[in-house]
C-alpha cells in the first residue's frame, strides 16, 4: 500500500518535452549558476559555530562536508539529466519510489529550502546589524530587536530578530509580483562574492598575524565528537554541509542546459568542487591569523555552538574578540587583523549577495509545493496564479510568512541544522531513486549516465547517513518528528486526493501554462 503509485515517467518526461524550454545555458553559466546558490551563510556566518565544534578542523570539515555532496551530486545529475521537469527530489523520487516516499521528500524539502532560507536571512541579518548599522550609521540595534529569545536558542535579551523578518518579507514581496534573479544579476552577484572571498583569502595569507602555530591543536574536539553531540571535525562537517546546500538547484535548470551529458556534471561538480577549494581556503586564513579554538567547557569539551552557556561566555570581555563569538564572522576577521575598512567592504558585499541566496531558496520551495499542490497532495487553491502577476501568489506568500517566522525567532545555528537534516533525506533519496531506475528501466536514454553508479550512488547513501547522525540531537529528532506530521497530513489529507490516485496525471507544469489531464491506465502507462 505504501509503494503502490509511482508516477509514470512517459507523463513526466512528456511534461517536459511540452515544455520545450530552449536549451541555452553553458556549463560555464551553469557553474554559475550554482556558486550563486551555494556561497552564503555557510561560509560568511557558519564559519564561527564550525570552529567551536572542531576549532582548526574546520578545514577537515569542509572536505568531508564537500566529498559527500560531490557523490550525491553525481547522482542529481543523472536524475536529473533524464528527468528534466519541475520538483527536483520530490519528482524523482515520484518516479521511482512512488508516491507516499516522494510526499515525504517533498515534506522533508521544506526543511531544506524553507528553513534554508530563514537561516540564511539570520546570517544576513548579522551583517547588517553589524556593518550597515553599526559601522556605516553608527545605529546599535538593541538586543531584543537583533536576535531570537534564549529560550528558542537565541541570544541573551533577544526577542525577536526584526531585520531577518524584514527581510524574509521583503524577499517573498518581491517574488509575489514576479522578480526573479536575471543570469547577468547572478553573475554580478557570484563575482561580488568570489572577489570578497578572495581577498579576504590574499589579506589573512599575507598578514603579519597568519602563524601556523594557531593551527595547534588542529583537533581539539578530536574527529568523532560522538553521535548526537554535533562536535568534533564530523559534527562540524553536519553544520557547515549547510554552506554546500542549494547546489541542487543546478538540477532544476537541466533541462534549459545545452548539451546536459557534459555540461550537467560540469556545473554541478565545478560549483563544488570551487567552493571546496575556497571554503578550505578562507577557514584556514580566519584560524591562522585570529585563530579558532573552542571556547572549552568545565570538562575539556566545548560548549554547544548556539547554547546559552556559548552566549554567556561570548559576552565575557576576553572572548569578545574571538572568531567562535563573531556574528560576522570574516569581516570580523579582517577588522581584526587591521583592515576594518576592508572587512566592512566584506560585509557590504555580503550584504548584497545574501538575499540572493534567500530568493533562490524560496523561490525553489514555492516550486516544490506548487508541483505538490498540482498532483494534488497538497490543496489546490495554492497553486492559484496570480492573474496579473502569473506567480504562484498564494503559497508564495504562505511560505514567506512561514520563512519569517523561523527567521525572527530562532539562531542561525539550529535552522541550518534542521535545514541540514531535511537535505541529506532529500539526497540519501536521490541516490536510492538512481539505483532504482537503473533497476527498473535500464534502457531508458539517459543524457548523463554515470559511471560507477553502484559504487558512487552507495557512497552518497553512506555520506548522507554518516553526516546525519553526527548533527547534534535536536537536528537528529526534528526530522523524525516532521516526518510524523508530514505522514499524518499523508494519509488524512493527501493521499485520498492525490491526481495519480484518482486515476489522472497533469501533463504541463508550466506555472502558466495550460493544463491537459491525462487519464492513465491501470498498469500507470500514460495516453
Ligand atoms: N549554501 C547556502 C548558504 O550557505 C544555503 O547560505
Amino acid at each position: 500500500m505504501f509503494f503502490d503509485r509511482v508516477k509514470p515517467l512517459d507523463a513526466i518526461i512528456e511534461t517536459a518535452q511540452k515544455k520545450s524550454l530552449h536549451r541555452s545555458l553553458s556549463g560555464f553559466q551553469l557553474m554559475l549558476f550554482g556558486i550563486g546558490c551555494v556561497i552564503g551563510t555557510g561560509i560568511f556566518v557558519l564559519t564561527a559555530a564550525g570552529a567551536q565544534k572542531a576549532g582548526p578542523g574546520l578545514m577537515l570539515a569542509f572536505a568531508i562536508a564537500g566529498a559527500v555532496c560531490i557523490v550525491a551530486a553525481l547522482c542529481y545529475a543523472e536524475v536529473a539529466a533524464m528527468i528534466p521537469v519541475a520538483g527536483s527530489a520530490y519528482t524523482y523520487s515520484y518516479a521511482s519510489v512512488g508516491e507516499f516516499l516522494a510526499w515525504t521528500v517533498g515534506w522533508a524539502l521544506i526543511l531544506e529550502y524553507a528553513v534554508a532560507a530563514s537561516a540564511v536571512s539570520v546570517g544576513w541579518s548579522g551583517y547588517f546589524s553589524g556593518t550597515i548599522l553599526n559601522e556605516f550609521l553608527g545605529i546599535h540595534l538593541p538586543a531584543w530587536l537583533s536576535a531570537g529569545p534564549l529560550a528558542l536558542g537565541g541570544a541573551p535579551g533577544g526577542f525577536i530578530n526584526l531585520p531577518a523578518l524584514l527581510i524574509a518579507m521583503l524577499i517573498t514581496c518581491l517574488l509575489m509580483i514576479g522578480t526573479s534573479e536575471s543570469a547577468k544579476v547572478n553573475a554580478v552577484l557570484v563575482a561580488i562574492k568570489v572577489t570578497a572571498l578572495t581577498v579576504f583569502v590574499a589579506l589573512t595569507f599575507t598578514s603579519p598575524e597568519f602563524d601556523t602555530d594557531k593551527f595547534n591543536p588542529f583537533l581539539p574536539a578530536g574527529v568523532f565528537g560522538g553521535i548526537g553531540t554535533g562536535l568534533g571535525a564530523v559534527g562540524a562537517a553536519a553544520t557547515i554541509f549547510f554552506a554546500y546546500v542549494g547546489f541542487d538547484a543546478v538540477s532544476t535548470a537541466a533541462e534549459e542546459t545545452k548539451d546536459p551529458q557534459r555540461n550537467v556534471p560540469f556545473g554541478l561538480i565545478g560549483s563544488l568542487l570551487f567552493c571546496t577549494v575556497f571554503y578550505i581556503l578562507v577557514a584556514a586564513g580566519a584560524i591562522g591569523t585570529i585563530g579558532g579554538q573552542p571556547i572549552m567547557g568545565p570538562n575539556g569539551i566545548p560548549f554547544p555552538a548556539g547554547s546559552e552557556e556559548l552566549a554567556r561566555q561570548c559576552a565575557l570581555p576576553q572572548y569578545a574578540a574571538s572568531l567562535v563569538c563573531s556574528d560576522e564572522a570574516l569581516a570580523h576577521v579582517l577588522r581584526q587583523i587591521g583592515w576594518s575598512g576592508v572587512g566592512n567592504m566584506l560585509g557590504v558585499a555580503a550584504f548584497l549577495a545574501l538575499p540572493s541566496v534567500i530568493l533562490v531558496l524560496i523561490f525553489a520551495q514555492t516550486r516544490i509545493f506548487f508541483v505538490m499542490s498540482r498532483d494534488g497532495l497538497l490543496p489546490e487553491r495554492l497553486s492559484t496564479v496570480h492573474p496579473k502577476w502569473k506567480t504562484p501568489h498564494i503559497v508564495t506568500f504562505l511560505t514567506g510568512l512561514v520563512v519569517a517566522v523561523g527567521a525572527a525567532f530562532f539562531p542561525v545555528g539550529l535552522l541550518a541544522d534542521y535545514a541540514n537534516a531535511g537535505t541529506l533525506y532529500a539526497f540519501f533519496m536521490v541516490a536510492v531513486t538512481v539505483m532504482v531506475l537503473r533497476v527498473k528501466d535500464p534502457h531508458r536514454p539517459r543524457p548523463f549516465r554515470m559511471a560507477g553508479v553502484w559504487i558512487v550512488a552507495p557512497l552518497a547513501l553512506a555520506g548522507c547517513v554518516f553526516l546525519y547522525v553526527n548533527l547534534p540531537i535536536e537536528a537528529i529528532l526534528v526530522l523524525p518528528g516532521w516526518g510524523v506530521i508530514g505522514v499524518a497530513i499523508y494519509f488524512l489529507y493527501s493521499r485520498s486526493r492525490s491526481h495519480l490516485g484518482r486515476g489522472i496525471v497533469e501533463v504541463v507544469d508550466e506555472v502558466a501554462g495550460e493544463e491537459t489531464m491525462v487519464p492513465i491506465h491501470p498498469d500507470g502507462r500514460a495516453d
